[in-house]
């Protein structure tokens, strides 16, 4: 026996089964950050952007602090999450963008949920090991990828084996840095004398030597790789005549289309550091090219203005199909889709979604990565 259904209910019953979508519901993902979101904040704009495409995508976006949780390991199974003294229902994604500020805490509490079964990208094994330039470098090497010869600071510092083994000019930098700051180039021994000797009175901080790849003196190329693909890609060029390229120290982006053995390169660092999402920094070399290092939580202000792309709907629609998490639009997306679309191609252009499509941006790359 046939139930009777409205027709408004049929089709809403229909749009339910086609998009998986669970209804009464929405896809829950939780952002964390460390950080307060202020305009003197440099990475807080990413987060809004991501709050921005979220609320498009119909996705309730929690910014959580991961330092605010309190973490109860207990044998009982079911769910635990105590955030600022509240209980927080299970969401579907976390993504950490907390990036080189990752500690110990941040990292628990990041396991605490990969053990209760929650999608992670990037997991915390990932973060930790690109957290750490060395053991990136170390992880990369070990699998035969191209790196800069790099020495782990001792003090006192041995000169000798320094000119030895990377020569002058040699970079310094921090094991743990970001956006351009401690990062370095000592011209010749006696400048890279003195600055060991520095050093080494400065407690704390943890120092690699580097070899200075000249080739790529003030230049490289910023790969965003998610879910094993090269999505989008810029050259960054410094505007001071240094040779250190990040945008946030003024550099300038532009959009590059990479040879494919570099998009296959940046796929791969990706792949052996289990990076959901990478932002891989490749330089380039006399004959080839090494890899400078790999952001987790990669900025992308300079890549969305340089490449036209919206980077937070890449990594949510990636991590949806990788997770088999159900995401749709929200009404007044398609409604802003559909309106633009009519103002770009005439009237009745809005009626048809595939006609809207153009205007999603793509991203510029669209390889395959062939296994390693
Ligand atoms: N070994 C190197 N040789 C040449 N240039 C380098 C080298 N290491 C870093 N650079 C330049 O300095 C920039 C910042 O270095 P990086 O290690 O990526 O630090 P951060 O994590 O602060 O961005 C790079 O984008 C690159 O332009
Ligand atoms: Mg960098």
């Amino acid at each position: 026996m046939h139930s009777r259904i409205a027709p408004k209910e049929l089709l809403s019953t229909l749009c339910v089964s086609i998009r998986g979508f669970r209804r009464g519901d929405c896809v829950r993902c939780w952002l964390f950050f460390n950080r307060d979101i202020a305009p003197d904040v440099p990475e807080a704009p990413e987060v809004l952007r991501f709050a921005e495409t979220a609320k498009a995508l119909d996705i309730e976006l929690l910014v959580l602090k991961p330092g605010e949780f309190d973490l109860v390991v207990d044998s009982k199974d079911g769910w635990s999450a105590i955030y600022q003294g509240r209980e927080l229902r299970k969401p579907d994604l976390i993504i950490p963008r907390c990036g080189a500020e990752t500690n110990y805490f941040t990292l628990a509490v990041l396991r605490h949920f990969e053990h209760q079964g929650v999608a992670i990208a990037n997991g915390p094994a990932a973060v930790e090991s690109v957290a750490d330039k060395l053991h990136t470098l170390q992880v990369l090497a070990g699998a035969g990828l191209p790196v800069p010869k790099t020495i782990l600071g001792k003090f006192p510092v041995d000169v000798g084996l320094v000119e030895r083994v990377l020569g002058f000019p040699v970079v310094v930098k921090k094991l743990k840095g970001t956006r351009g700051a401690g990062v370095m180039l000592c011209q010749d021994r006696a400048q890279f004398d003195d600055l060991a000797n520095l050093l080494d009175g400065a407690s704390g901080a943890d120092f690699l030597f580097q070899q200075y790849v000249r080739a790529s003196h003030g230049r490289d190329v910023r790969v965003l790789v998610i879910d094993g693909k090269a999505v989008a890609a810029m050259e960054r060029r410094s505007s001071d005549g240094g040779f250190k390229s990040n945008i946030s120290l003024g550099g300038h982006g532009t959009l590059y289309d990479p040879p494919q053995e570099m998009a296959e390169l940046a796929v791969r660092v990706a792949r052996e550091l289990k990076l959901d999402i990478a932002g891989v920094d490749i330089l380039f070399d006399q004959n080839g090219y090494r890899v400078c290092e790999a952001n987790s939580a990669p900025g992308f202000q300079g890549l969305e203005r340089a490449c036209a792309v919206d980077v937070p709907q890449i990594i949510f629609r990636a991590m949806a199909k990788r997770f088999g998490i159900p995401l749709r639009h929200s009404d007044r997306w398609e409604r802003s889709i559909e309106n633009a679309a009519r103002a770009a191609f005439g009237a009745g252009a809005g009626v048809q979604t595939e006609t809207a499509k153009p205007l999603l941006r793509p991203a510029p790359i669209r390889r395959k990565s062939k296994p390693a």
